[in-house]
């Protein structure tokens, strides 16, 4: 195991009717004006927002909003949220929605103290020495960025699709999760998202350090978890028990807890956030496709490691003949992916002839 530090401070406040807290720990957290930022309507169909509205406006704190955030979030969005939090002298962002509100958020929370434009610190040639506080109420279990402290967006102009990992200042201090909220996300949604946290795990657990016992049980419990709730709530959508389960495991999956004294790899995320850029594809589906692929070349380089997980997490029998053991479980879990709804080809994602140079 290597050495490490893990602080993540993020105050969770999980459960039934939690968004009515959101006024209150605003306060808590100090905040004298804050933006909503959300998406493309779905909180506003649901009455979320107008809860949130309520719940600001009993403890007196003011706001302003800034809507449609679309999946895949981008550079253009981030810019007039910049713009309106400067004028209206906004000290608190609160994403109510999903990764991409969120990312959304924590991108206009590092723009706004910074004489420069935000996109400087997604290539690396600013650091993020301040930002806004971020604060989540959230609508989807996936992307785990209410207990992150990285943000992706897309630059429209060129179609570069990058993150950024700012831990110290970009990490939420709270996030509501209220598992019910999760009852309206369509099937495919559910699934997407349950290949995203299924997808934080393995970047960590597929790993070259050994001797990291406690990270691979964390893993490999939490996996099975996710499959085994993921399972119901695609049958039973407002199974409470099995949406409250899978909620929990997209933040265990993200917040650093499984990865603590690895080296992490996320390749499959880089390789995917290309296909997301440039074919706009949900990122959980665009996930789906490529892990199982890369996990087929990586048998070549760490087959044990695989062997282990597909033993472990997909119950393949054990045998001398470590390749074959990976290459089932590899195969168990295109077809887990196949039995919720999630494409495995590029095809099924709806890319007849995907443009390799381009995403290289
Ligand atoms: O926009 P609205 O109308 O709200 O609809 C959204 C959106 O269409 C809908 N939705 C969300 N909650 C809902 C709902 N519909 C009905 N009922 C609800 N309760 O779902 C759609 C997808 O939303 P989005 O926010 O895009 O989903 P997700 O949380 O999967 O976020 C994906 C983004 O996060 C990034 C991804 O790259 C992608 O851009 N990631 C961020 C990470 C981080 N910050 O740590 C890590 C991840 O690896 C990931 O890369
Ligand atoms: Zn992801």
């Amino acid at each position: 195991m290597d050495n490490f530090i893990f602080y993540s401070p993020t105050e969770f406040v999980f459960g039934r009717d939690t968004e009515a807290q959101t006024g209150a720990l605003v306060q808590k957290y100090g905040a004298r004006k804050v933006m909503i930022v959300y998406g493309g309507g779905s909180v506003i169909r649901s009455g979320l927002l107008a809860r949130v509205e309520q719940s600001l406006q009993e403890v007196g704190i003011p706001y302003c909003m800034l809507g449609g955030v679309q999946p895949n979030p981008i550079d253009t969005k981030v810019y007039e949220g910049i713009d309106l939090c400067r004028k209206e002298s906004v000290d608190m962002m609160l994403a109510v929605g999903g990764g991409s509100v969120i990312d959304t958020a924590k991108a206009i929370a590092a723009g706004v103290p910074y004489n420069g434009d935000f996109w400087d610190f997604y290539i690396g040639k600013a650091v993020v020495a301040e930002a806004l506080k971020v604060a989540v109420v959230l609508t989807i279990p996936a992307a785990g960025s209410e207990g992150s402290g990285n943000t992706v967006i897309t630059k429209v102009d060129g179609l570069q699709k990058l993150s950024l990992r700012a831990p110290s200042v970009l990490r939420p201090v709270f996030a509501v999760m209220n598992p019910e909220l999760t009852y309206t996300l369509p099937p495919f949604q559910t699934a997407c998202g349950v290949a995203d946290m299924m997808a934080h795990i393995m970047e960590r657990y597929f790993t070259n350090t050994k001797e990291v016992e406690i990270g691979d049980r964390l893993c490999e419990g939490t996996l099975l978890a996710i499959i085994k709730e993921a399972t119901t709530v695609m049958k039973d959508h407002e199974n409470y028990g099995a949406r409250a389960n899978l909620m929990w495991c997209g933040t265990i999956a993200h917040n650093g807890t499984c990865g603590v004294g690895c080296e992490e790899d996320w390749a499959s995320h880089f390789l995917e956030h290309e296909i997301s850029a440039i074919y706009n594809v949900t990122h959980g589906a665009g996930l789906s496709v490529i892990f199982p692929a890369w996990m087929t070349w990586m048998t070549e380089h760490n087959v044990d490691k695989i062997a282990q997980y597909a033993i472990r997490v997909w119950g393949v029998a054990d045998s001398a003949d470590k390749k074959t053991v990976a290459l089932e479980g590899i195969s168990r879990l295109k077809t887990f992916f196949t039995s919720i709804g999630l494409p495995v080809t590029f095809k099924e994602l709806g890319i007849e002839n995907p443009d390799i140079d381009r995403l290289a």
